[in-house]
């Protein structure tokens, strides 16, 4: 943040004027999404919102609705520049939508394993450049509107295992080279706002305690000016984390902040003037949002808009996420003009598996599903066409949410209505109540201003649920602190002896029991009276050890609980006599929002349930079969080698089943590529031997080794390579070059792209780098410098370039403590349709040596 005289001036004027406690209390929130705000001297609260994948608005679970997006990983299979600005606009629309004035992303990790539970959610797979990039331009889109970005987690937040304490031990190299990558490309090109720090330790030292990460390299090497905020209650000291560089501890109320820090000057443990520093900084954010000028307008409700000409660009943006994996028969685009019958199939075909889980999901404004998307766009063309469904095998994680036959007895509406207590017994009348569609019931925001942290409470939530059927149906519940689950006033779950030693599960983030499950008898038709109770946790009482670090903590509450009716038909059967009956199969595979989630990692790389049978046996009985997977990270796909056709279609958001539907009957050429590997296994993965550590510690042993880099220097086959997408048109890529031979400090790599198929498309160019004279240290076979999306109608011929700078040059040699490119080195530039099929090369060489620090 560039101090302009204006801003420096009421910065400097609000220092003078502000209280030691004011200042110290403007370093902490006020409430879970909320900063301080000093009213009598005219500053102003900022909101925090989550993203990435849209503006789920100040409410964790059941807020309002709000767009939502393809997820990052399918943005970044897009390698689209302009697709992700154009979400970045949409998103700015929504954040003001919420009231809110900073954004929680975009989130720019790399993929370090396929089991990474976040993956969905980072812009960055294999490669950093790729990443970083995506990131500048969601972040340029978002903030020209005047809206904070905050890029996370600063740094390498890679795993869900352990996050709060994890150590991990990385090497220099491997972090200039590869984890520090985007946020350094994202903070050259675009101006972010806020940085979050990550919850977990890197080589010994907390994240939010770093002063080598969040003052030496951000702001020092990098001149980053804005702020640095804390994951929520991701701060691990009081003074240091001041003196680090972290300037905000959210959420609030202030936990290791607030009181804490005034003490801390007070007793000489630090100096205000110290503090002063980190509070320019949030006064500076207070009025680069501009909100200074309105500091007392009261906050306005948030508004859900669903606006046509998103959902028209969401269409459009999850479409070209859709990676095309084999079309070996040409099944596709499909030909339905002939055909009678048409199956969708798989426990993923009639739902809406839009989203990851986690921070990032919301409440979307609509839902759509792969089966009655296609049935709606098919009926107008195809109205003879039959469309059939099956659900092949269950899938799930956790015994699913409530049905829509559980309904509120307050408004009769889907969902449950939800009592507060403030006390542990669920005595007197409740203090506050709402309703909840979702079971998931969450006790986290949006309580009264009574319920402070520490302060234990009690909740009720009741429904009536009448089940379709008769039979032995399963209920279970996992709860974060005491929980029951009643039936007709009959306890059937009871949790109720937890205490804050009990085992956790990863149900609720993480946060909850294991999944305690039970049968009953019901009968459909029947109405049953269902009361969930608890009682919120009992917090460790926070230190307070002004110099030392501290541990996280953490108000998350609430229970999940789930009911599901007894399965008596032979899903497998009925998919297999489906199948067969039909002229085609569309296979709706994948994982979904309870597989992959922030909070865990995944402990396999295969489809859960019984799907790879499933598709085994799909296969057998119709060999018209289209595999479409739904997932964030790369699966093993035993079936591979008789699937004739397989498209990757991520989580696509409100405009997953358009989406789908315009790539199978080709209203698009699919021109997603895969922005991370496809290994065969997990064992091929470079981070094999090392994800997710043991005992808090995890060794980033593959060095600078990750993704492509790896496959290549091992000559490891991986199942589909990086930068892999097919089309249902052709490419050819003619004369690549550059500039010029001697690199100049801007060097342009240019390659001619004719489409030679007979349909329009566009191709995401590649251009890799590789050092061909001997390099001073182990360098990758070729790394990503540089990407161009072109969009060419048949015949048609365009140019694909890129500006090469010195950053595709040089690699980081610790003992130099810099970036490094040796002496007269020689270097070849590849334009690729992957990184396994490059389609021409450039020579260029350096004159001299270049040597930089950041
Ligand atoms: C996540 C952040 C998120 C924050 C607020 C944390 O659990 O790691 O990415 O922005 O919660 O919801």
């Amino acid at each position: 943040m560039q101090l302009t005289p204006d801003m420096k001036s009421w910065v400097e004027s609000k220092i003078e004027e502000l209280t030691l406690e004011e200042k110290a209390f403007l370093l902490s929130g006020v409430d879970i999404w909320r900063t301080h705000a000093v009213p009598r001297l005219g500053v102003p609260q900022l909101k925090t919102t989550d993203g990435p994948v849209g503006v789920r608005g100040g409410t964790m679970v059941d807020g309002t609705t709000a767009a939502l997006t393809p997820s990052a990983v399918s943005l970044s299979a897009t390698w689209d520049v302009e697709v992700v600005a154009g979400i970045g606009e949409l998103l700015a629309t929504e954040v003001r939508d919420k009231k809110a004035d900073i954004l929680l992303a975009p989130t720019v990790c790399l993929h370090r394993s396929p089991l990474g539970g976040r993956n969905f959610e980072s812009f960055s797979g294999d490669d950093p450049f790729l990443g970083g990039k995506l990131a500048a331009s969601y972040i340029n889109a978002v903030e020209k509107h005047g809206i904070a970005t905050t890029i996370k987690h600063f740094a390498a937040n890679d795993q869900e295992t352990r996050r709060f304490v994890v150590d991990q031990v990385i090497s220099d190299r491997c972090l200039r080279e590869l984890h520090l990558v985007p946020f350094q490309i994202a903070i050259r090109d675009s101006n972010p706002s806020c940085v979050m720090a990550s919850y977990s330790k890197m080589n010994g030292v907390y994240a939010s305690n770093n002063k080598r990460l969040l003052t030496g390299i951000l702001r020092d090497e990098w001149k980053f000016d804005g702020i640095v905020m804390s994951d929520w209650f991701g701060v691990n000291s009081i003074v240091p984390s001041v003196e680090a560089g972290l300037d905000l501890e959210m959420p609030g109320p202030a936990r290791k902040r607030g009181k804490n820090l005034v003490d801390a000057v007070n007793k000489g443990y630090m100096m205000e003037s110290t503090l002063n520093i980190n509070v320019r900084r949030v006064l500076g954010l207070i009025y680069k949002t501009g909100k200074y000028k309105h500091p007392l307008k009261e906050e306005e409700p948030e508004v859900a808009s669903n606006r046509p000409e998103h959902q028209a660009f969401l269409r459009k943006a999850a479409s070209e996420g859709i990676v095309l994996l084999k079309n070996e028969k040409g099944l596709l685009p499909l030909k339905l003009e002939k055909a009678k019958q048409v199956a969708f199939i798989g426990p993923n075909a009639r739902e809406s598996v839009a989203a990851g889980g986690g921070s990032a999901a919301l409440n979307p404004h609509y839902r759509q599903n792969p089966h009655d998307s296609f049935v709606e766009n098919a009926a107008s063309m195809f109205p003879n066409l039959k469309v059939v469904h099956a659900k092949g095998c269950l899938a799930n994680k956790w015994i699913p949410l409530f049905p829509k036959t559980c309904v509120s007895p307050k408004n009769g509406k889907h969902g449950m209505y939800m009592e507060y207590f403030d006390n542990t017994l669920l005595r007197g009348p409740a203090v506050h109540a709402s309703h909840r569609e979702s079971t998931v019931l969450s006790c986290y925001d949006n309580l009264p201003k009574s319920f402070v942290p520490g302060k234990r409470y009690s909740y009720r939530a009741t429904g009536l649920l009448t089940p379709k059927t008769s039979g032995r149906h399963t209920f279970s519940m996992g709860s974060c602190g005491p929980g029951r689950l009643l039936v007709d006033k009959k306890v059937i779950i009871n949790i109720w002896n937890r205490t804050k030693e009990s085992e956790r599960s990863e149900m609720f983030m993480a946060y909850a029991s294991p999944e305690v499950r039970h049968d009953l008898d019901m009968i459909g038709g029947k109405t049953y009276l269902i009361e969930v109770e608890g009682v919120s946790r009992e917090l460790d009482p926070i230190p307070v050890h002004y110099t030392n670090e501290l541990y996280r903590d953490e108000i998350m509450d609430g229970s999940r609980v789930g009911f599901t009716e007894e399965v008596k038909d032979d899903l497998l059967g009925e998919a297999v006599d489906l199948a067969k009956e039909s002229d085609l199969v569309v296979l709706v595979v994948g994982k979904n929002i309870e597989w992959e989630s922030e909070a865990y990692d995944m402990k396999s790389m295969d489809l859960p349930g019984g799907q790879d049978e499933l598709i085994l046996q799909v296969l057998k009985a119709n060999q018209n079969s289209i595999i479409v997977n739904q997932s964030g990270s790369p699966i093993t796909m035993p079936w591979v080698d008789q699937a004739s056709t397989i498209l990757q279609t991520w989580y696509q958001g409100q405009e997953l089943g358009n989406s789908l539907w315009d790539v199978l009957v080709g209203n698009i050429s699919p021109c997603g590529k895969l922005p991370v590997t496809f290994p065969k296994r997990l064992e091929d993965t470079p981070s094999f031997h090392n994800f997710p550590g043991e005992n808090d510690r995890v060794v980033y042993g593959e060095g600078i080794w990750l993704g492509y880099r790896h496959y290549d220097k091992a000559k490891v086959e991986p199942l589909f390579p990086f930068g892999f997408g097919l089309s249902y048109t052709k490419f050819e890529y003619k004369n690549t070059r550059v500039s010029s031979e001697v690199f100049k400090d801007k060097t342009t790599v240019s390659v001619n792209i004719t489409n030679v198929g007979r349909m329009s498309g566009k191709e995401s160019v590649q251009f890799y780098v590789s050092q061909t004279s001997r390099p001073g240290l182990a360098r990758p076979i070729k790394e990503l410098k540089g990407f161009a999306k072109v969009d060419l109608k048949p015949g048609e011929t365009k140019t694909a370039s890129y500006v090469l700078d010195k950053y595709a040059l040089g690699y980081y040699d610790e003992k130099k403590r810099s970036w490094v490119v040796d002496k007269d080195a020689q270097f070849e530039v590849h334009a690729a349709a992957s990184s396994r099929d490059i389609r021409g090369s450039a020579k260029f060489r350096v004159s001299g040596t270049m040597q930089w620090i950041n």
